[in-house]
C-alpha cells in the first residue's frame, strides 16, 4: 500500500501538435492520440495495466491558444481489449470508444455522442473551435454502458483553451499547475480492481494527483495558480489547507468568475473544475501545507481518503519582477454566461434526478439513456429553440444521493440553491452542477448551437446505468 506525502508530483505531458497550418486567418493545429494499453507505476514494485491516450494515464494535456481551431485524431487500438462486462456494448473486435470534450461547445457530430462508436482498428477526427474563453476543460470516454470502465481504466486527460485576459491576471507556466484527482483500489497483483457497488458509486482507497499516490510538490514562496479536475469516478471532494487558510477561486467549469472569491472549503464532484491561488509566501520554507479532504455524504471513505496531496515550501529564490508574484487579482473578466438574468429565461424545465421504485435505475424525469436508444435516439427531455434562454431546476429528490449533473453543450450559471444564493465559490460559469441530497439548483444558460446534446449525472456508475437523456436545439419537433 503506497505511503502518503512521498511521491514527487509529476507535471502532466503536454501534447505537440504534429502539424500547424493556417486555414483563411485561422491557425490550424493537428495533434493525433491513440487509446491503447499501457502501464502505469502506481505501487512501488508492481505496474498497473492502464488504458490510456497514448497508453499513460492522465493522458497528455492538449494546450491551445483561443480561436485555434484544433483537429483531433483519436486512434482506437484496442483490439481483444474487453471488459469483463458490458459485453453488449462493445464490438467483437475489442472496445469502442466515443470521445467527448468536456466544457467545449462542441458540433453536435464532435461531441462524443455516445453512441457515436470507434471501433479497433478506426480513428475519429474531431474538429474543435476554441472560441469559447479560457478554461480548463478535459477529455475522455464517454461510449454508451462503458464510460465508468473506459474513464476508470485511464481515458481522461485535460484540455486548456488560453487567452490574453487569463495571461494578464494569472501566473503562467511553471506557477499554472494543471491538477487531476483521481481515486484507485488495487488487487494483491498491482491490477485495479473495479468494484461498481450495484451502480451506485466506485470508490477507490487511493487518491492519486496526476496518477501519483498522495503526491508532494515543492513550491516557491509566491502565488501559484492550481486547475484542479476531479477526475473521479464518483467521489466527490471537500478540500481545505492544513493551514486553515483560505484558497483564492478564481475560476470554475467554463473559466474565469467574474470575481475572486476567498474560500476555505468548496465541495468538489467529479468532472468540475476549480482554478484557484494560493499564496506561499506567507508560510516559512520548510513548511508542509497539505491539501486535505473532509468527506461529504454518500461517499466511501477510507483510512486515507481525507488526503490529497502536500506543497513543500523550499527557499528557492522568487522571481519578483514577475507581477504574478505576490498579485491575488480581485475583479477577473467573467463570461457572457454570468450576465445573462432570470428575466431573459423564455422557458423553466424541471430534471428530477432519482432512482426508479419500480425498476431500480437511476433516471432523468423518469427517462434512462436506454429509453432513448429504444426510440431510435428521438426521445429528448427538453428542446429549447436556437439562441433561447432557458432555467432549469435540477432536483435531487432519493435517497441522500448527490448527482454532479453536467449539460453537454453549454456553461451555465447557477441561479440558486433551494432558492438561496449559490456558494461561493460556483459564482462562475459551469457545466456541472453538484445537486446534493434534497437540492435544487436552478441554473440558467444559453443554447448556441443546433442539434442534439446529452446531459447527465457525472457520477459515471449512475451515468452507465442509466441516468442519462439528451436535449435538441433548434428543431423542435413541429
Ligand atoms: Cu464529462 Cu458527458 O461528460
Ligand atoms: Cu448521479
Amino acid at each position: 500500500f503506497p505511503r502518503a506525502f512521498r511521491a514527487a508530483l509529476r507535471p502532466l505531458p503536454t501534447l505537440a501538435p504534429y502539424e500547424v497550418s493556417w486555414d483563411e486567418g485561422v491557425r490550424v493545429e493537428r495533434y493525433a492520440v491513440s487509446a491503447r494499453v499501457g502501464t502505469a507505476q502506481i505501487l512501488p514494485n508492481l505496474p498497473t495495466p492502464v488504458i490510456g491516450y497514448n497508453g499513460m494515464v492522465p493522458g497528455p494535456t492538449i494546450s491551445v491558444e483561443r480561436g485555434t481551431r484544433v483537429h483531433l485524431r483519436v486512434r482506437n487500438k484496442l483490439y481483444g481489449v474487453q471488459h469483463p462486462e458490458g459485453l453488449e456494448h462493445s464490438h467483437e473486435s475489442g472496445l469502442v470508444l466515443s470521445t467527448h470534450l468536456h466544457g467545449h461547445a462542441s458540433l453536435p457530430e464532435f461531441d462524443g455522442y455516445a453512441d457515436d462508436r470507434t471501433i479497433p482498428g478506426f480513428c475519429k477526427d474531431y474538429v474543435y473551435e476554441n472560441d469559447q474563453p479560457a478554461r480548463t476543460i478535459w477529455y475522455h470516454d464517454h461510449a454508451t454502458h462503458l464510460t465508468t470502465r473506459n474513464v476508470y481504466s485511464g481515458l481522461a486527460a485535460q484540455y486548456h483553451i488560453r487567452d490574453e485576459v487569463e495571461r494578464a491576471l494569472l501566473p503562467q507556466g511553471e506557477y499554472d499547475v494543471p491538477l487531476t484527482l483521481s481515486d484507485i483500489m488495487f488487487e494483491a497483483d498491482g491490477r485495479a480492481r473495479f468494484d461498481d457497488k450495484d451502480h451506485s458509486g466506485l470508490w477507490g482507497d487511493v487518491i492519486l494527483v496526476n496518477g501519483q499516490p498522495w503526491p508532494v510538490m515543492n513550491v516557491k514562496r509566491r502565488v501559484y495558480r492550481f486547475r484542479l479536475l476531479n477526475g473521479s469516478i464518483s467521489r466527490s471532494y471537500r478540500p481545505y489547507l492544513s493551514t486553515g487558510d483560505a484558497v483564492h477561486m478564481v475560476g470554475t467549469d467554463g473559466g474565469l468568475m467574474p470575481t475572486t472569491q476567498a474560500v476555505t472549503t468548496w465541495r468538489h464532484a467529479p468532472a468540475e473544475r476549480y482554478e484557484f491561488l494560493v499564496d506561499f509566501s506567507r508560510y516559512a520554507p520548510g513548511t508542509q501545507v497539505r491539501l486535505m479532504n473532509s468527506s461529504n455524504p454518500k461517499n466511501v471513505d477510507f483510512d486515507h481518503t481525507n488526503k490529497i496531496m502536500a506543497f513543500q515550501v523550499t527557499d528557492d529564490p522568487v522571481d519578483t519582477y514577475d507581477p504574478t508574484w505576490r498579485t491575488i487579482p480581485t475583479t477577473l473578466t467573467g463570461s457572457d454566461v454570468m450576465s445573462l438574468t432570470p428575466s431573459q429565461s423564455v422557458k423553466t424545465r424541471y430534471l428530477q434526478l432519482k432512482k426508479s421504485d419500480v425498476t431500480n435505475v437511476w433516471n432523468i424525469n423518469g427517462t434512462t439513456w436506454q429509453d432513448v436508444i429504444a426510440s431510435g435516439y428521438t426521445k429528448v427531455l427538453a428542446d429549447p429553440a436556437l439562441h433561447a434562454v432557458e432555467m432549469w431546476d435540477l432536483h435531487t429528490s432519493s435517497g441522500g444521493w448527490f448527482h454532479p449533473l453536467h449539460v453537454h453543450l453549454v456553461d451555465f450559471q447557477i441561479v440558486s440553491r433551494n432558492g438561496r444564493p449559490p456558494f461561493a465559490y460556483e459564482r462562475g460559469p459551469k457545466d456541472v452542477a453538484y445537486v446534493g441530497p434534497d437540492e435544487k439548483v436552478r441554473v440558467l444558460m444559453r443554447f448556441d448551437r443546433a442539434g442534439r446534446y446529452m446531459v447527465h449525472c457525472h457520477n459515471l456508475p449512475h451515468e452507465d446505468h442509466d441516468m442519462m437523456g439528451q436535449f435538441r436545439v433548434g428543431l423542435a419537433a413541429g
